[in-house]
């Protein structure tokens, strides 16, 4: 994954950017062997951007391919545009990630839909946006913060009751994102290939 510079502050070795798993919860995930479902000409729709730390990441693999990238934060939107001036595959979109219809004219059928929005609806935002742009045969990669769905209940009821509310997808692994990232998960589904 050769890139182009540091876009955080990351320390490049030998060419190479650190892409370190406390600033990634990706890079978490990936630490624990996970084997990331993507190739160079993939195309991901990415939720919950913010200032495009993992997002680089993922234009550092998807080199032919492109990571729309959206996040509802102005303020975010600012650094997340310029990192696109630098890298010509992210498309970014200002935009509601539990609206998908409002970016239908500048999405298409991704390979993978990656989601770490923490709002208390994830299910239902990870459903609808798989729905209308994962591919069949595409993956969900959905990291959920419980406490952003419910600080009273305990953090494994959370994230058994959440997955429930997933729909059209297959469920294939939920790892947690420990050490680096508590009361976190990465939840793995897929979406049937069509008969
Ligand atoms: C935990 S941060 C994401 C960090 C980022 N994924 C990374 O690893 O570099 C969550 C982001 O989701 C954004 N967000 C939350 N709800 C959203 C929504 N409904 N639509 C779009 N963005 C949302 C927040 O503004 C915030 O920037």
């Amino acid at each position: 994954m050769i890139a182009p510079g540091s876009v955080y502050g990351e320390r490049i070795v030998n060419g190479y950017r650190i892409w370190d798993r406390s600033r990634s919860k990706l890079s978490a995930l990936i630490t624990k062997d996970f084997s990331l479902p993507l190739n160079r000409s993939s195309k991901v729709l990415y939720l919950g951007a913010a200032t495009g730390t993992t997002v680089s990441h993922v234009s550092d693999v998807v080199t032919e391919g492109l990571v729309y990238a959206v996040e509802f934060s102005p303020r975010s939107m600012v650094d997340l545009l310029r990192l696109c001036d630098a890298r010509k595959n992210i498309i970014p979109i200002l935009a509601d990630a539990s609206r998908p219809e409002g970016y239908c004219s500048m999405v298409e059928p991704v390979d993978m839909v990656y989601q770490d929005v923490a709002q208390p609806n994830q299910a239902e935002i990870a459903t609808a946006n798989c729905a209308r742009y994962l591919k069949p045969g595409g993956y969900l990669v959905w990291m959920m913060k419980t406490r952003s769905i419910d600080v009273t209940s305990a953090p494994k009821d959370v994230l058994s009751s959440e997955i429930l509310g997933l729909k059209g997808l297959q469920v294939l692994k939920v790892m947690d994102l420990l050490p680096s990232h508590r009361d976190h998960w990465a939840v793995i589904a897929s979406r049937a290939n069509e008969p």
